[in-house]
């Protein structure tokens, strides 16, 4: 996917950061997870200006919504927040405007067509099965959450390495 130049205000010295759209259905449960866990490894690992994140759904029906209140607790408990964060739809952003497009599912990945990557493929210890699970209808906020933070390692290790943003 095409690196997108001259983001304002991020990146230094004239590298544009990278960027990561994370996915999912609503963009209220997993992918706002997966947004504010990621960013805060980003973030420990020092490279808040040199990698973005943000995060979509493949639907539109909570556009404009904050995170669901089983998101909201569950970063809560490990200390993230998302203060003002709402829903995004996938069909208005511009996807070649991101250098990684992250689905939390296969009905994700096949909603957005070639490019776009699965999140537990990140996993170093791969899970039972490639998805991460639906708390919408399961509840688990915090199944999900433990599945995210371990891709997000993996992912994070792949960005480093493949942007060489080391150091
Ligand atoms: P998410 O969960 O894709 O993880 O945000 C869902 C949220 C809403 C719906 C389905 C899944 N829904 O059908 O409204």
């Amino acid at each position: 996917m095409a690196r997108r130049s001259g983001v304002e205000g991020a990146g230094g010295a004239g590298v544009p950061p990278v960027r990561v759209l994370m996915v999912c259905l609503g963009n209220i449960c997993r992918s706002p997870m997966a947004e504010a866990v990621f960013r805060a490894h980003v973030e420990r690992a020092g490279l808040a200006h040199r990698i973005q994140v943000a995060s979509a759904g493949t639907g539109n029906w909570h556009v404009g919504e904050p995170p669901h209140p089983g998101t909201l607790a569950e970063l809560r408990r490990h200390g993230l927040d998302l203060d003002g964060k709402r829903a995004q739809h996938v069909g208005d952003l511009r996807l070649d405007d991101f250098d990684y497009v992250v689905a939390m599912d296969r009905a994700n990945a096949r909603d957005l067509g070639p490019g776009a990557v699965l999140l537990l493929d990140w996993s170093e210890t791969p899970p039972d099965q490639p998805d991460v699970p639906d708390p919408y209808y399961t509840g688990a906020f915090d199944e999900v959450h433990a599945l995210i933070d371990a891709a997000s390692r993996g992912l994070l290790a792949h960005i480093v390495q493949e942007h060489d943003l080391d150091g």
